[in-house]
């Protein structure tokens, strides 16, 4: 396995960055997670495009210029020979000794980029049966529109789930209302067909999957609320998903023990899944 580190391709058990480096003092950076489809990495224009915004909320300068960064991205891929799997990139503001306030002189951000194949039989199976999920209270700060490195609440949320025997694990707010997963964006299939998933101008990352599943909606000609549901409501509708690079449409099946509908993914949801690689780029 090959992964880039700061301008050099090495082996990826060699592939090291320094201990002051601030993403890891402060988790003081920012990621990507991109989805490879028979080698081709889908809908990297939305990832670099919110990687931008990130990188820009956080006053961290590009490591590379935006064409360069696609061109390592494709040779990561290409030298991992990956098909189906993931390209994971990171952007750290770089290395200075420790303290809060951003180094005085500037300092050379650091890129890593990484590839790594899955299985997509495995995700197929997956998607046959459907997934649980647990609901956890959102204990986040307001910033999570940033796609930053900065996952403790995520991860711990997450390992939640995995101790309940589930999957995914959706923050809640004060209101009761579902706001997105810990690693995915939430959303239902209302009683008459209609797409229902909370806006994404503040409070949730904006995901690109959600994006592309919006074209996807649009081509199969399903409508689309964008307003928050609450647990209520999902535990109520016909169907449920996830969506992320990672899972792409994931049926949810149990939310907090109780089964959506009849247990089983929903065939909105699954139409959604199937067509979703004609539409994405
Ligand atoms: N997670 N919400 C959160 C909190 C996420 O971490 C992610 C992605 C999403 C979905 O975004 P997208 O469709 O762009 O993948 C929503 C990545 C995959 C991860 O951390 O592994």
């Amino acid at each position: 396995r090959i992964s880039y580190v700061n301008g050099r391709y090495q082996r990826h058990a060699e592939a090291m960055v320094h201990m002051e480096d601030r993403g890891y003092q402060f988790a003081d950076g920012v990621y990507e997670v991109c989805e490879v489809a028979r080698g081709h990495i889908m809908d990297m224009t939305r990832h670099l495009d919110r990687l931008d915004r990130s990188l820009g909320e956080l006053q961290i300068d590009w490591p590379v210029e935006r064409n360069v960064l696609r061109l390592i991205m494709r040779e990561v891929v290409r030298r991992n020979r990956v098909r189906d799997g993931l390209v994971y990139l990171q952007v750290t503001r770089g290395v200075a000794p420790r303290d809060h306030v951003f180094p005085s002189t500037a300092i050379r951000p650091a890129l890593v980029v990484t590839a790594k194949r899955s299985d997509p039989a495995a995700a197929r199976r997956k998607a046959e049966t459907g997934i649980s999920v647990i609901t956890v209270p959102e204990n986040r700060w307001d910033r999570v529109d940033i796609k930053t490195v900065g996952l403790l609440p995520n991860v711990l949320a997450r390992q939640q789930a995995k101790d309940a025997g589930a999957q995914e694990a959706w923050f809640v707010d004060g209101d009761g209302m579902v706001k997105e997963g810990a690693a995915t964006n939430a959303w239902i299939v209302t009683k008459d067909g209609r797409l229902v998933t909370r806006p994404a101008d503040f409070g949730i990352l904006r995901g690109i999957t959600r994006a592309t599943v919006f074209d996807v909606a649009k081509k199969l000609g399903y409508e689309i609320e964008e307003r928050p549901f609450s647990v209520e409501e999902a535990k109520k509708a016909r169907e449920s998903f996830i969506t992320a690079a990672t899972t792409v449409v994931m049926p949810v099946v149990m939310i907090d023990g109780d089964t959506v509908a009849n247990g089983h993914p929903g065939s909105i949801t699954l139409s959604l899944r199937a067509a979703f690689f004609d539409v994405a780029e």
